[in-house]
């Protein structure tokens, strides 16, 4: 097993050097200028809530901070739903394009308005009003990717009613244990979804979710498929059937005025084995910070195609699908189905057919782009794209240059955004226009927040080392807690350090003060007393060219302590051979130090990796230890793991021969 960082800081040994200084062009016109790193935490969130944002009543203070609870605009009201959409169309916009949605079946697509959206979100509000709901009723909703989605988020909070949305790949289980914790009366789903061509039956789950969730009264049930589906009298309810005699009169279901603190949605953190945590958000601060990020990070101007290729279901999705970009009125895609169907290009075709010009994805989604090879991206046009962004884990320093140069041309700036459901708004990141980039470096922390790297004692370690990453100042989007659980919120991020939230990743800070972030601090391995991140090694494998994805781990070793184990992928489907071993050790020893050499390495076509595409180690420490497999719930395809063991069995065996 690895240990948590103990008593030493990270040791951080893999040098990338590699640097893109922001083209003049694009600094010329970029939204963010040097200057918004100068303003002070109260000027610029005061100037940023009073123009993002559109308030009923004017906020009278910025923030108050009571470690470890936060508050902002305080006094101020507002409605989420009504900045979102009605303003937009109040002001003229009704015809501009919210999202164009495009269905898996790639025949099915259609844009949405803003005045459309408008329409929806109104009737299907006095839809949900019909079956009780007002403000501070609690919604869950489990649904895939279609504009239904958006529409019934945007519904609750037009009411005032949180909501928690869990996505659509979750289990039976999953689901109930999130609607019983937030104590949720109604969910909405539909009755099939669509995934790689199959069919996803989520009213099915709903049903055995509702039969542990006593608290749902009523669940309402789009229909997207022909499909048929169990429907209870006097508990579901088609869709389009509530609707019915519903009017879409924005007056006949005024916008609810909330107060700035009044709770906006839980999101259920996905934990690995203890039960999820509901993390809180509330309305204006979580909305100001995700509208300002968006406009600055993405560089978003008026006629923008926005593509934010998460699932709405995460917290991406939340902030930067949903809420910051249609506060900002920006023009988004939602596309349903995978990157893969029905083939390679269907992504690239997307991007030429709407023009798109930001793109936002996930390491995992580019290392499979990567490993399909760039032959798919050269049969489309993607001149239209001019930002390019990456979430959700550390990017694998070729990933990004393979990004950077294959679908953005070698033009578009590229932006490494680190942030968590936590943080609920990206924290650390490149300014397109003014950032030097560094491929694998999230570079420096957004304006205003204060970022810095720890050692054991609580002191900032000095440029060149590594330790935990903390945050020391509150910012808007920050949670307000966990549901229900003050004390595991004292204890998971306040309790390290005092009044200063542990964000529970490792990070190396550089000569520059630019932030490299490791991954989760129990992903360090110890190998003969080297503290080494899992992403060092990994990035050093990925840097090899016949590597499209590789993951590490320690597993004991009576010599060193720990030794590595690598879990490899090779570009257009190779199987490894004894030769292509020995290459990877040397290439390892070549980039890190011979120490940091992997003692053993498993060729294999896939990785295990969660529903929202992180690599789970924790797997992999099993695996590499012949233990039994803990926890595989949260495995997006459970059958990679038992080819893994069979694999890594058959290594171990080559070891002992
Ligand atoms: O470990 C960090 C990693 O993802 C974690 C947060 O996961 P989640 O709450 O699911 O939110 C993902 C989308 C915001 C972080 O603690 N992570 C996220 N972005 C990056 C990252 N690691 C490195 N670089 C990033 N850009």
């Amino acid at each position: 097993m690895s240990e948590p960082v103990a008593n030493q800081d990270i040791e951080t040994l893999f040098s990338e050097q590699r640097r893109y200084p922001p083209p003049p062009e694009f600094t010329k016109q970029a939204n963010a200028q040097p200057e918004v790193y100068g303003k002070g935490l109260e000027e610029f969130w005061r100037e940023e809530g009073e123009q993002r944002v559109t308030w009923s009543r004017p906020f009278d203070k910025v923030y108050e901070w009571e470690p470890p609870y936060a508050k902002w605009y305080i006094g101020g009201k507002l409605n989420v739903c009504y900045n979102c959409v009605d303003r937009h169309v109040e002001a003229g916009n009704g015809d501009k394009v919210a999202f164009y949605w495009e269905g898996e079946p790639s025949e099915e697509r259609r844009p949405l308005s803003f005045a459309e959206l408008q329409s929806q979100v109104v009737r299907f509000a006095n839809g949900l009003k019909k079956l009780g709901v007002k403000k501070g009723t609690p919604v869950g909703i489990y649904m895939g990717m279609v504009p239904e989605l958006p529409v019934a988020m945007l519904a609750c909070t037009r009411l005032g009613a949180p909501h928690t949305v869990v996505f659509g790949g979750f289990s039976a289980d999953s689901l109930s244990g999130r609607m019983t914790d937030m104590g949720c009366e109604v969910l909405i789903t539909q009755n099939e979804g669509w995934r790689r061509g199959s069919r996803v039956p989520l009213k099915k789950t709903c049903d055995e979710a509702m039969a542990q969730a006593p608290s749902i009264k009523a669940c309402v049930v789009y229909r997207r498929t022909d499909g048929e589906v169990n429907m209870e009298a006097g508990r579901d309810v088609w869709w389009d059937e509530l609707l019915q005699d519903t009017s879409d009169d924005p007056n006949s279901c005024p916008c609810e005025e909330m107060d700035s603190e009044d709770l906006l949605y839980l999101l259920y953190t996905s934990g690995t084995t203890a039960k999820p945590k509901g993390i809180v958000h509330t309305t204006a601060g979580y909305l100001v910070g995700v509208a300002t990020t968006h406009h600055y990070i993405f560089d978003v101007k008026p006629d923008s195609v926005y593509w934010c290729a998460a699932d709405v279901g995460w917290v991406t999705g939340h902030s930067y699908i949903v809420y910051g970009p249609l506060c900002n009125g920006t023009t988004g895609i939602l596309y349903e189905g995978t990157p893969d169907y029905p083939d390679k290009d269907r992504w690239w075709s997307i991007i030429e057919r709407y023009k798109v010009d930001i793109l936002y994805t996930a390491p995992t989604a580019i290392r499979s782009h990567m490993k399909w090879g760039p032959e798919h991206a050269r049969k489309h046009d993607l001149s239209s794209l001019r930002v390019l962004g990456s979430v959700g884990e550390p990017i694998n320093p070729e990933a990004w240059v393979w990004y950077h140069e294959n679908i953005g041309g070698g033009r578009c700036p590229v932006v490494d955004t680190w942030w968590q459901t936590e943080t609920g708004m990206i924290l650390i990141t490149p300014l397109p226009g003014v950032t030097t980039l560094k491929p694998g470096s999230a570079t420096q922390a957004f304006p205003t927040v204060d970022a810095a790297v720890y050692n054991e004692h609580g002191e900032a370690v000095p440029h060149g080392g590594g330790g935990y990453l903390v945050i020391r100042q509150p910012w808007p989007a920050m949670l307000r807690g966990i549901h229900r659980d003050h004390e595991r919120y004292v204890q998971t991020y306040w309790s390290k350090y005092k009044d200063t939230y542990l964000v529970g990743d490792g990070a190396r800070v550089d000569e520059d003060g630019d932030f490299w972030l490791l991954g989760r601090i129990d992903d360090v391995m110890n190998v003969s007393g080297h503290r080494i991140s899992t992403i060092e090694v990994e990035s050093a494998l990925v840097d090899h060219p016949k590597v499209a994805e590789a993951a590490v781990c320690g597993r004991n070793d009576p010599a060193t302590g720990q030794a590595i184990v690598a879990y490899v992928t090779l570009k257009g489907g190779d199987e490894g051979s004894p030769e292509m071993l020995s290459e990877l050790r040397t290439h390892v020893g070549q980039r890190i130090g011979k120490f940091a050499a992997p003692a053993n390495v498993v060729f294999t076509p896939e990785l295990p990796k969660t529903r929202s595409g992180k690599i789970m180690r924790r797997l992999l420490r099993d695996v590499a230890e012949n233990r039994a497999l803990g926890d595989t719930t949260t495995l997006a395809d459970p059958t990679v793991v038992d080819e893994l063991s069979r694999r890594g069995r058959e290594e171990a065996a080559k070891g002992d021969a």
